[in-house]
């Protein structure tokens, strides 16, 4: 994990209307969802160490491989504005057509855990909802143990 560079920005505390907010917006994210393939959509909502929130919605190819999940959109678009210290992300997700009240929890995949391992500390806040009032969180470290990271390439 990138502990050199982003070492406070995890423990920074977050309430719990910090939380519902991310969630609504991951799921206000995830109606923009381009995803003609899978029909799976899915909305995140990135917080950075500030206070400040990056949406993303996954955006699928069609020759698949460069689909790009709603995470990465987040971190992406943030980093592009010059972001770089995050505290939380929330994510959000199911198939078209899911109802209020049916949606279960999305965790990251493993590239998406790799991108946060980038710029984000181990206790960097995950938190996967089926509305804001029910969520599950974890710690990056949690979901991606034993991480390789930017500091592994100056040993
Ligand atoms: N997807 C995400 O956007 N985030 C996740 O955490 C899991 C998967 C997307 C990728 C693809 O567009 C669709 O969901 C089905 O895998």
């Amino acid at each position: 994990m990138n502990k050199e560079v982003n070492g406070a920005q995890g423990k920074r505390e977050i309430k719990q209307g910090d939380i519902e907010e991310m969630i609504h917006k991951a799921f206000e994210a995830r109606e923009k969802a381009y995803t003609p393939y899978s029909g799976f959509m899915v909305g995140a909502a990135l917080r950075t160490a500030d206070g400040n929130i990056y949406t993303g919605c996954n955006v699928e190819n069609a020759a698949y491989a460069p689909t790009n999940c709603a995470e990465r959109t987040a971190f992406f678009k943030a980093v592009s504005e010059g972001e770089r210290h995050f505290s939380a992300i929330a994510v959000v997700g199911g198939s078209a057509g899911t109802k209020e009240g049916e949606f279960e929890y999305v965790t990251p995949c493993g590239v998406c855990r790799q991108v946060m391992a980038e710029f984000c500390a181990e206790d960097f806040l995950i938190v996967t909802a089926k509305h804001a009032g029910d969520y599950r969180s974890y710690s990056l470290k949690e979901l991606l143990p034993e991480a390789f990271g930017p500091g592994d390439l100056n040993r």
